[in-house]
């Protein structure tokens, strides 16, 4: 099966076959996690006639059961798709999803349902509520672009709250309402955030993240000890961008730190292949968690012929950062239970130009933890001019330059002589006066295959003028590879599709193309288990 499947992965969450797209109402629910996630029954592409909630339940988020589809199309108001949603738990402990039906007219709009039996633990069942659709589209908002409902929060005054993307020709909006009994829903007719040539906004996420705590905290909590966070996603340019602000409830009003301003400035939970995430508050470990669908790059004759596309990220822990300016994101802890064989590497100097081999592990699914020593940050190259688009720094005129500091980092599913490699790499920058850190997921060389997108992806932040060392985490699974760098501070997901680094023939290297040496102050690399991912057998 491998060899047949050199792209299936081991640890990140996919169905047995077929299309899968967007996670949906992710919840913790009585001691079980649940995930739900857009999904074509019938074939490896994206199903234009009939999407569906794929369901899947876990004890930690990890090792999946795959249940029967949850919410398929029934009714006038859904029967020509159940598009995405998220889930609110309300009073009682009464889980209720909220979302978007294609409907007999190929509207938009959005649905109610809820378990069928409150007392089965995995919640197999749906029901639809018989006022549906509960919404539809308003005045403003075009009728085939109105989507995606939020988890919903309750205001001071107890009223409930639920933002929907929607779109009214070149401006994208996010659309507010309220409701007292959560079937009877009234729009705000002022927009609770609008953007200007940005197209339709999806999946909109809206939730308050604790200020000096890693801590996660409910979709319902204003006051002080928090700041709100707004994420969207901008079709248009498929990437997650979010916004951190004030939020007060009883003048409906977000106001964004940092003005939107359509420029590769903005933030995003990655600067890779994410779209459509969705996150949660877990209870049961206190922690805010992201889910994020991870496209594929291949050709949809690919897809076709491997029998399945789409992957969800490993759900990722995140918190505001000390200096309120950005979110932090980390793979959950659970995922350390599949590591297995371990490889460790200390106070190994990286030499310009060297490149040495990380051998004992399984290199195409391993978790690598990398802690680089820097030399005096004084040395770097200067950064002219000091602000520029990280993604022009992928570009030949720079990328050619040789680095003073770098580009230093990992080779991913790479052949023995490298001729296929996706590179993870630093290169450090003297910028106006201070210092940056270029990031790069660079795929020019991920595969030799010629059909295949090989996009790559890069994001630039501030470091500190004394900064010693900085850390990499790359998890890398067959045809992923999700990475970390400086802690969480910017991650990047790439797709690749090697044709020879594949199973036992895929390597692992670190390497430093800088001028400076580098020094591998810590490695430790593991071998990756495979997750279970199981079909429930009913007797
Ligand atoms: C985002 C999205 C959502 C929509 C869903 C349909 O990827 O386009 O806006 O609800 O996918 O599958």
């Amino acid at each position: 099966i491998n060899s047949e499947q050199p792209y299936r992965t081991w640890y990140h969450f996919q169905p047995l076959k077929n299309w899968m797209n967007d996670p949906n109402g992710p919840m913790y629910y009585k001691g079980v996690y649940h995930l739900f996630y857009q999904y074509n029954p019938d074939a490896a592409t994206f199903g234009h006639e009939k999407m569906v909630w794929g369901h899947s339940i876990s004890n930690d988020l990890i090792n999946w059961t795959h249940l029967n589809d949850a919410i398929v199309p029934t009714i006038p108001g859904d029967i020509n798709s159940c598009w995405s949603g998220s889930a609110t738990i309300l009073p009682g402990e009464k889980p209720a999803m909220l979302y978007t039906g294609i409907d007999q007219n190929r509207h938009q709009v959005q649905n109610l349902a809820m378990p069928k039996n409150l007392s089965d633990p995995y919640l197999r069942e749906w029901e639809k509520h018989p006022q549906n659709p509960l919404m539809t589209p308003p005045s403003g908002v075009e009728v085939g672009e109105f989507r995606d409902p939020s988890t919903a929060w309750q205001g001071k005054d107890g009223k409930w709250r639920v933002i929907i993307g929607a779109q009214n020709g070149d401006e994208g909006k996010i659309i507010l309402y309220k409701s007292e009994d959560f079937v009877k829903w009234i729009v705000d007719p002022i927009p609770f955030f609008a953007t200007d040539d940005t197209g339709v906004c999806e999946c909109p996420d809206f939730f308050p993240v604790y200020i000096n705590n890693t801590n996660g905290v409910d979709t319902t909590m204003e006051n002080s000890s928090v700041r709100h966070v707004l994420k969207i996603s901008y079709l248009r340019r498929r990437h997650d961008y979010y916004f951190i602000g004030k939020y007060v409830s009883d003048k409906e009003e977000f106001v964004p730190d940092v003005k939107y301003t359509g420029t590769w400035k903005e933030l995003r939970f990655d600067y890779g292949k994410v779209y459509a995430s969705k996150s949660f508050f877990d209870h049961a470990k206190n922690r805010r968690i992201l889910w994020a669908w991870a496209e594929e790059s291949d050709t949809s004759e690919d897809d076709i012929q491997k029998g399945w596309a789409g992957l969800q990220t490993i759900p990722r822990k995140f918190w505001l950062d000390k200096n309120g300016k950005q979110l932090m994101q980390w793979p959950i802890e659970e995922l350390e239970k599949l590591r297995g064989k371990q490889i460790n590497i200390t106070g190994e100097t990286l030499q310009s130009g060297s490149t040495l081999e990380v051998k004992g592990i399984t290199a195409s699914q391993a978790d690598v933890e990398v802690l680089f020593e820097l030399p005096n940050l004084q040395s770097a190259e200067l950064l002219e001019p000091s602000e520029v688009d990280p993604q022009e720094l992928c570009k030949e005129q720079y990328a050619s330059r040789n680095g003073m500091i770098g580009p230093f980092g990992l080779q991913a599913l790479a052949s023995k002589d490298q001729t296929e490699r996706t590179t993870i790499s630093f290169r450090i920058y003297r910028a106006g006066d201070g210092f940056k850190c270029l990031m790069i997921s660079d795929q020019t060389r991920s595969s030799l295959r010629e059909d295949v997108e090989k996009t790559s992806y890069a994001t630039i932040f501030d470091i500190d003028p004394n900064l010693k060392t900085i850390s990499l985490r790359s998890l890398i699974d067959r045809s992923i590879i999700e990475s970390f760098g400086d802690g969480g501070r910017a991650c990047i997901t790439s797709r690749a599709y090697p044709l020879f680094a594949t199973d036992k023939d895929a390597h692992l290297f670190v390497f430093n193309d800088g001028s400076q040496s580098v020094v591998i102050s810590q490695l430790n690399a593991w071998s990756m288990k495979q997750a279970q991912f199981g079909t429930e057998s009913i007797i």
